[in-house]
């Protein structure tokens, strides 16, 4: 019988959008999203308390965003993790749209 793998997964799950982290099998923690034409608007993440601290938020945020690289997409960081991640990351400087009132209009409205 085969175990499952300790190595943290990544998925994007276009129908509720997010990208989800997934150790041993479960689901460790997400970092949510809305596409905005070309931008995806990062607005929350977060990683359960179970697993807190083993660094899976940076490692999610770090596959998530090449992802949006490897879509053709920009990045727009309203969610603060992301923002200060992105502050330590200058390899995804050339994808990150500002957080501007219009967008965090738009975002509001997106979530209801
Ligand atoms: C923030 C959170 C996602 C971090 O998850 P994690 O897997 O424990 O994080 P990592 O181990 O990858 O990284 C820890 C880093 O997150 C930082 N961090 C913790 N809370 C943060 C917050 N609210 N905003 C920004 N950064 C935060 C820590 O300062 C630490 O930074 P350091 O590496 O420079 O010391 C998690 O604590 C959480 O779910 N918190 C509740 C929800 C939340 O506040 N989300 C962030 C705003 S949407």
């Amino acid at each position: 019988m085969s175990q499952p793998s300790a190595t943290p997964v990544v998925e994007r799950v276009d129908a509720r959008n997010r990208y989800e982290i997934h150790v041993d099998g479960k689901r460790a923690g997400l970092t949510a999203y809305r596409d905005r034409d070309a931008q995806r608007v990062f607005y929350h993440t977060e990683i359960d308390d179970a697993f807190a601290g083993q660094g899976l938020a940076s490692r999610l945020v770090q596959e998530a965003l090449t992802d949006v690289r490897e879509s053709g997409k920009r990045i727009v960081p309203v969610c603060p993790y992301v923002a200060k991640f992105l502050k330590r990351h200058e390899e995804f400087a050339d994808l990150v749209d500002p957080v501007t009132p219009d967008v965090l209009r738009w975002l509001e409205t997106e979530l209801g």
